[in-house]
């Protein structure tokens, strides 16, 4: 390789973090997640009345026929008893729980819908105390005998003591139990309660999603309980330390499916439940499903559904893959049931465990806040995220498919069966899934080469965020994440950890059905560095290298001095004048940096950067920025090196025309993976200049670059009649054409209304190819008026598959007509339109547009309250949501606006998006900065890089 000797260098010079990554096994990605927690009122006392109360049992025998009644609310100001606190005391640990939930498919007399459910729990006592403290949020509770809430009993010889008094903590989620005597060590107690929860369309805890089938509203009845809405679902203790076994039965419609983590008992048997109410009696069936492992209550799983299902079985394990009858029989679950097998063997290999569940059920719900989630046994997905057809879906869609499911499958050791004690140290099991999903994937596709997207993929996102002095560490103390909304919070910008697979075995085996913090990993790492005698630094364990990336936010910018050979590095911060506003670090912004290159004579060679400076000796061959655009221009380009060159520029470190020289060479560039880079890094360039004069000048430059790609794609596809064959190059097709069309490209845009009006006239046919759908509506309604929109919005009504839908909802934003762009913002509110899940990401897409961006922004400031109120629980990420509509924001006075935004909900407050705010004005502030010290040079750029006709 003939450039490979400057390329190797070129790393070792801009290394932010890729030599890290190779050695110490540490690369930053990122992955952007949040669930912000329901903000629906709770249930009022009255709602549900008599009319739902189930019979209940109670351990003696005797049936209790309990009153609903309302909770009690206290009403002394917040203190430092115990039930203020957040976290659960370390007096009690469950052991098993027995767990009945009935959900109703309709509505009630109050015309609400909601599930009724019993419970009890059998507990440890492990520290004398007269308390209990239980998690339970927006359940109403029936009173037993005594006039409490629950019912308490001994299983020892010690009676319990009798209930002071009980009563509901709204803020801090609790059931409390105040005791007239002491629970005795060592002792086991068994706590009954019977209780009502609103099966509402919040997308937490047990809740409803809906969907029409042949005309008729079908309702499933499903669970979101990662990571605090286990406790909306039954009173739990519901910390994932708090493992315990759980038996769990259903009562539910006859014909309906009922699932959860473990295998259903045997075949459904009818049970007769006696309703009294004014509809009478009323025949359901019971689903009892074995019992559970020992594990957390944010894995559990809870779905009664009118769906059909597909299944095989791999080494004894049952693949289960579920979703709405119509799906299934169109064989939209077909390509998930087919790689979960090869997956799940993956991981067995990979873990050197075997998959510890009987059975793995997938499902795909019409209405889920995430992407997916991890329940163990029973996973649950977006339907885009599972279901796939090869009419409907584009290259992107599987590839998403494949690699969520690998995510998935991943926790079902990672997270599952060992489960880090508590929510600081999330990073890790979510960056564990993250990287992971990556080699999953690869077996499920092999001809991918999906590795290579790593770091086009997460690498360049967590530099965004993590290069802002608001950043934060990837490790959080125990104690400083308490609330519900500290927790959420933690699933937005996260970075994430590499680490070695020959560990996991041991480090499986020894926590297995346990808990976790992150430094038993290191422990474990520690003895794998021993036994295979990999080589540290002297002095330095995995521990000491490690805790300097997980606990200081940021990562280091590597320099080299190319004559000398001296190094240094300091932390990267893409406003450097930030640097005083950052808080210190311990460990002084200083990481201990693996450094890899390779010789004149191709040998590779690595030192250890342990402190600010340092010295490669063997570097002795002068080497500049000048003679490193040569090498790239000349033939090979990294994808990595554009991301590096980039952002070094908008750190300052390189002047930002030198970095848009290295996209000169992009006319003769066909390759995928270099053409991505750049386009995401001219991105930016876009968003601060496509309200300004360069505008105009950048997009001729661009459309002189992307013109021959744009050819080149119409040859090698006989005139856009086939697909190209390989992966990549079916992505950077996409890219040719979007590229190609919002330039201005005649031809393109002739294309693409073409294939678009074709469909309107014949909307049983249509004649675009799905790979190329998203692109091909977009620039088609961006041309069009109110019909294409019309005839879009009408088509995303009559979607039979959610990918197809979705294609369509990101190409309805598009629109340049500010209209219809303010009526599709209001859809975004309105759940008969929009599907709550879908609201924040719709408002993104409009602002993402450049003729959409400030009604967006004014829209989302219009209805903050609502919003927050109304869609904190519906929405995957409010940072998402605050981050994307602010990102264009470059102005003193957007600055202003951004600030009065902040000033004026500080009552309201911003839930899991806190940190999005201030990243945001953060963000804002530097781009004002960079736009000031750069415009000038980069139109004088351009306008001499422009071709003269
Ligand atoms: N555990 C998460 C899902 C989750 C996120 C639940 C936030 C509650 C709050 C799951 O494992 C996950 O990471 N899902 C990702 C997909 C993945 C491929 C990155 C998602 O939902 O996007
Ligand atoms: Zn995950």
């Amino acid at each position: 390789m003939g450039g490979g000797f400057y390329i190797s260098k070129f790393v070792g010079v801009v290394g932010i973090v890729f030599g890290a990554g190779a050695v110490a096994t540490v690369i930053a990605l990122a992955v952007v997640y949040s669930q912000e927690v329901a903000k629906n009122e709770a249930l009022s006392p009255t709602n549900g009345g008599s009319t739902i109360k189930p019979p209940v049992t109670t351990p003696g025998g005797s049936t209790v026929k309990p009153q609903i009644t309302t909770p009690v609310i206290p009403t002394t100001a917040p203190s430092n008893e115990p039930w203020d606190k957040y976290r659960l005391p370390d007096t009690l640990k469950p052991d098993h729980y027995n767990l009945t939930l009935w959900p109703r498919l309709t509505v009630n007399a109050q015309d609400l819908y909601i599930f009724t459910g019993n419970s009890y729990v059998v507990f440890q006592c492990v520290k004398e105390t007269d308390l209990i403290l239980i998690h339970s949020n927006k359940l109403n509770y029936t009173k037993w005998g005594d006039d409490h809430l629950a019912k308490l009993s001994a299983l020892g010889s010690t009676p319990a003591p009798t209930i002071k008094k009980s009563w509901i903590q709204p803020t801090t989620q609790f059931l409390v139990l105040e005791l007239n005597g002491k629970l005795a060590v060592g002792e086991s107690y068994q706590l009954d309660t019977v209780f009502v929860g609103e099966l509402a369309d919040d997308l937490g805890g047990f809740y409803r999603s809906v969907y029409t089938e042949e005309g008729e509203e079908k309702v499933v009845a499903t669970t979101q309980m990662q990571p605090t809405d286990a406790r909306k679902a039954f009173p739990c203790f519901d910390e994932p330390a708090m493992k315990a076994i759980f038996h769990i039965t259903l009562l539910h419609p006859p014909m309906t499916v009922a699932l959860s983590n473990g295998m259903e008992h045997g075949q459904y048997s009818p049970v007769e439940v006696t309703e009294v109410g004014p509809k009478g009696p009323v025949t359901v069936w019971r689903t009892s499903f074995d019992k559970t492992k020992k594990m957390s209550t944010y894995l559990l799983a809870f779905i009664v559904s009118d769906y059909d299902y597909i299944n095989s079985t791999n080494d004894n394990v049952l693949i289960r893959i579920y979703a709405r009858k119509k799906a299934i029989a169109d064989g939209q679950g077909e390509y998930a049931l087919n790689k979960t097998g090869p997956i799940l063997k993956f991981f067995e290999k990979y873990y050197n465990a075997t998959y510890p569940l009987p059975k793995s059920d997938q499902i795909a719900l019409p209405d889920f806040n995430a992407g997916a989630m991890e329940n163990w046994g029973l996973i649950t997905y977006r339907e885009t995220a599972l279901l796939y057809d090869p009419k409907m879906s584009s290259n992107s869609n599987k590839e998403r498919i494949a690699t969520i499911i690998a995510h998935e499958l991943a926790h079902m050791w990672f997270g599952n069966l060992v489960t880090l004690r508590w929510w600081n140290d999330l990073w890790l099991n979510e960056g564990f899934a993250s990287y992971v999903e990556y080699l999953g994937a690869n077996e499920a596709e092999p001809d991918w080469n999906i590795k290579d997207l790593i770091v086009l993929g997460d690498v360049h996102r967590v530099f965004a965020v993590d290069a802002l002095a608001s950043s934060h560490p990837l490790s959080s103390r125990e104690e400083d994440i308490q609330k519900p909304e500290q927790i959420s919070e933690l699933f937005d910008a996260i970075s994430y950890s590499k680490v070695r697979s020959s560990v996991f075995s041991t480090y499986l085996n020894t926590f297995a059905y346990d808990n976790t913090v992150y430094t038993d990993l290191w422990d474990h790492l520690q003895m794998a560095v021993n036994s295979t005698g990999t080589s540290l630094p002297t002095g330095q364990t995995v521990h000491s290298i490690m805790n300097r990336w997980v606990l200081q936010m940021g990562f280091p910018v590597v320099t080299i001095n190319t004559t000398t050979g001296l190094i240094n590095q300091q932390h990267f911060l893409l406003d450097p004048s930030t640097a005083g506003s950052v808080p210190p670090s311990d460990f002084k912004y200083e990481w201990i940096v693996p450094i890899r290159w390779m010789n004149t004579g191709l040998v590779q060679q690595q030192i250890w950067l342990e402190d600010k400076t340092g010295i490669l000796f063997q570097l002795s061959t002068e080497l500049n920025w000048w003679m490193m655009l040569l090498t790239l221009q000349g033939e090979y380009m990294k994808d990595s090196q554009f991301i590096c060159i980039f952002s070094l520029s908008r750190a300052k470190y390189i002047n930002t025309t030198l970095a848009l020289r290295t996209t000169k060479y992009l006319r003769s560039e066909r390759e995928y993976m270099p053409w991505e880079s750049a386009l995401d890094n001219l991105d930016f360039f876009y968003l601060m200049f496509d309200r300004s004069e360069i505008y105009g000048i950048m997009q001729t430059y661009l459309k002189y670059q992307i013109e021959p790609l744009f050819k080149h794609f119409g040859n090698i596809t006989g005139n856009w009649t086939n697909v190209p064959t390989g992966h990549m190059d079916q992505y950077n097709q996409v890219n040719a054409i979007r590229v190609a069309c919002s330039t201005g490209i005649e031809e393109c845009q002739t294309l693409t209304k073409g294939w678009y009006s074709q469909w309107m006239k014949d909307p049983a046919n249509n004649p675009i190819h799905p790979n190329l759908r998203t692109t091909v509506y977009c620039s088609a309604i961006a041309a069009g008026g109110a019909a294409e929109w019309e005839f879009g919005w009408d088509q995303f009504q009559a979607a039979t598959i959610a990918i197809e839908a979705d294609k369509l909802r990101s190409a309805l934003a598009c629109t340049k007509q500010p209209w219809l762009l303010n009526k599709y913002l209001e859809y975004t509110l309105d759940a008969n339109k929009i599907r709550k899940q879908d609201a924040t990401s719709t408002i993104v897409y409009i602002a993402s547009n450049v003729v959409g961006q400030s009604l967006a922004w004014d829209f989302m400031r219009d209805r903050w309250n609502y919003i927050f109120t109304q869609y904190g629980g519906g929405s995957f990420s409010f940072s998402n949501l605050i981050n994307g509509v602010t990102k264009r924001f470059s102005t003193e006075f957007e600055l202003k606006q951004l600030k009065q935004f902040q000033a004026d909900n500080s009552e309201v407050g911003f839930g899991s998006g806190t940190l999005a705010v201030s990243q945001s004005i953060e963000r804002t502030t530097a781009n004002i900065k960079w736009v000031a010290e750069n415009k000038d040079s980069v139109q004088t750029w351009f306008t001499t890089e422009v071709p003269k006709e």
